[in-house]
């Protein structure tokens, strides 16, 4: 079980806790990562057991807060991932009918609640109390005594792992690859009463069956190999990514997404929505469309959008997640699709709650990616969206030509930059010193500098914004000087020229400026105080070889720094609460 619940620490890491259920229950929890609870634990014994890791929503990380919680009489344990959005009033009601609370935390109810409805049957007990729930739920409860595990879902992922006379439930597939490869998702309203031998499930009341899935990726697919961070091994990967995901489409002999539909159905324009680094895709994403489709391209922040009346009409909708399980994301899908939006989800995890809920869904070929900080998954994303715009591209036949051979050519490209990431190291060492850092591009660029900005800043912890190049001088300036570095993604396009410019303001603040341009820019050398040099490619697709190098630069500062890079304080790597 620990071991299980190692691999899933990317999960959320800031504290972490076992119950093993036999005639008793013992919990053993404290703010501490898996590795030291393992060392800390007692031998226990059992054949029943439930494991955690938290990222706090309610309640700072503390020993007290650390899941499992457990009922009054400490017979029942639970853990959960989500929200309980009316747990004031379930816990004041609970309070008054004589239950004792230990936590802060907004999952304590659900022991409580389950040990107030049970009399003698736990999954109707489980039922009873998720009746009175409002949120998102993914839970796993045991009581002493009983040789089985009931767990329930509402919009928050958990499996079922079907193994040898032993079975699993956990939050994601990587927990469980080490023991088996065979996989039932829950669906939301799913009651699963799992034994070593048996697993039962239930949705409104009725039993029903859900399929069986196999995972086609591996235990080492999930593993380090090798390299000392899994960011870094994310990185590595990437060439292949870009292969992987490309061949599976290029090969397709039926259109994945039937734009052509879209359009007999006049749709006019298209809306992309994502959070976070799938966010940057989107914006990247709309300049790809934009140029190639020649249709208007809305790139919104999921959360943003969920709040305010929208006008959909004619739009065709895109959502972005890695993970599929972005609560701000879902709830975007919802949004759209009660609007009648037909809603395209591209995601990395099959299976996931975005591919259930999409009307359709483009997966991603990335693998798993375990480090918070996406890195393979955006150019995955990206990769899908040039495919498909590509696809339907309305440009002549020699431009279509030499970017289908562009794409063709990313891979090497990429693994140019891998291959000189000695010098980005270089570069890192340098601006691991700094306390604030600015990146800047424009165009189709601009959304490279925030994904350049956000994995700085992310991992690293140094103070970094991303900036249209062009807006730097409507306010920023006034944080410029010596001790602000600038990085400037320049580009072979239309900007190029305004760029140089935006270069030589910043310079005449006294910033140090980093410019990252294709070979053979000789101009450049002579603007910026240093410039890494990032392999020539079609404009369209400097994103891609640019994201690459600011990735490196964000690893090799951080462990410059000695941050934890693969699991950065405060984040988690799915964001399952809105
Ligand atoms: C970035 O490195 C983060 N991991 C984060 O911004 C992430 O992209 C965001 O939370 C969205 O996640 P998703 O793609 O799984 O929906």
């Amino acid at each position: 079980m620990l071991n299980c619940l190692g691999r899933l620490e990317y999960r959320g890491y800031d504290s972490c806790g076992v119950a093993v259920s036999s005639s008793g229950i013992e919990v053993y929890k404290d703010v501490v990562r898996v590795e030291a609870l393992k060392k800390a634990l007692p031998r226990v014994s059992g054949t029943v057991g439930i494991g955690h890791t938290r990222w706090a929503t309610h309640g700072e990380p503390s020993q007290v807060n650390a899941h499992p919680h457990c009922d009054c009489h400490g017979s029942i344990a639970v853990v959960h991932n989500g929200i309980i959005n009316n747990f004031q009033r379930l816990k004041r009601q609970l309070i008054s009918e004589g239950h004792n609370f230990v936590s802060e935390t907004d999952t304590e109810v659900i022991p409580h609640l389950i040990e107030k409805y049970y009399h003698g049957n736990l999954e109707e007990a489980v039922e009873a109390a998720l009746h009175d729930v409002e949120g998102s739920y993914a839970i796993i409860a045991t009581r002493a005594g009983e040789p089985k595990l009931v767990a329930a879902r509402k919009d928050s992922p958990l499996i079922i792992g079907i193994g040898d006379r032993e079975n699993f439930i956990a939050s994601d597939v990587p927990a469980i690859l080490d023991y088996t490869d065979r996989v039932i998702y829950l669906e939301d309203g799913d009651i699963g009463v799992v034994t070593s031998d048996t697993i039962k499930i239930r949705s409104d009341g009725i039993e029903v069956t859900r399929g069986e899935h196999k995972i086609l990726w591996s235990v080492e697919d999930a593993q380090k190999a090798g390299y000392e961070h899994f960011m870094l091994k994310e990185i590595h990967e990437q060439p292949k990514v870009i292969r992987d995901t490309l061949g599976e489409y290029a090969q397709a002999t039926e259109p994945v997404v039937d734009l052509e539909v879209m359009r007999d159905e006049g749709i006019e324009s298209m809306l992309i929505l994502a959070c976070g680094t799938s966010y940057h895709a989107a914006l990247v994403g709309k300049y790809i469309v934009e140029e190639l489709l020649r249709i208007p391209v809305r790139a919104e922040i999921a959360s943003e959008f969920n709040y305010y009346p929208q006008t959909l009409a004619r739009t065709a909708a895109i959502v972005i997640t890695q993970s599929g399980e972005t609560a701000d994301t879902l709830k975007a899908i919802g949004r759209l699709k009660e609007v009648g939006c037909r809603v395209v989800a591209i995601t990395n995890v099959v299976g996931s709650s975005a591919s259930r809920i999409a009307d359709q869904t483009i997966y991603t070929r990335a693998g798993p990616e375990i480090s918070v900080a996406a890195t393979k998954s955006f150019v995955a994303q990206l990769m899908v969206l040039y495919w498909l715009a590509l696809s339907y591209s309305k440009a002549g036949v020699r431009r279509l030509e030499s970017l289908s051979m562009g794409l063709r050519q990313l891979p090497s490209k990429v693994q140019q930059v891998l291959d000189d990431e000695d010098i980005i190291r270089e570069y890192a060492d340098y601006l691991s010193g700094y306390e604030d850092v600015f990146f800047i591009g424009r165009g189709i660029n601009f959304p490279v500098a925030l994904e350049g900005a956000l994995k700085l800043k992310e991992i690293s912890y140094i103070h970094a914004e991303g900036y249209a190049a062009g807006e730097l001088k409507h306010g920023p300036f006034a944080l410029l000087g010596s001790d602000t570095p600038v990085i400037a993604i320049v580009a072979q396009d239309s900007t190029y020229e305004a760029m140089l410019t935006n270069i030589k303001e910043v310079k005449a603040r006294g910033s140090p400026v980093i410019a990252l341009a294709g070979e053979g820019d000789e101009a450049i050398g002579e603007l910026a105080d240093s410039v890494i040099t990032v392999p020539q490619v079609d404009a369209l697709f400097s994103p891609v070889v640019n994201t690459v190098v600011l990735q490196l630069l964000a690893y090799y500062t951080a462990k410059q720094r000695g941050c934890s890079i693969d699991f950065p304080r405060n984040l988690a790597k799915s964001v399952t609460v809105e």
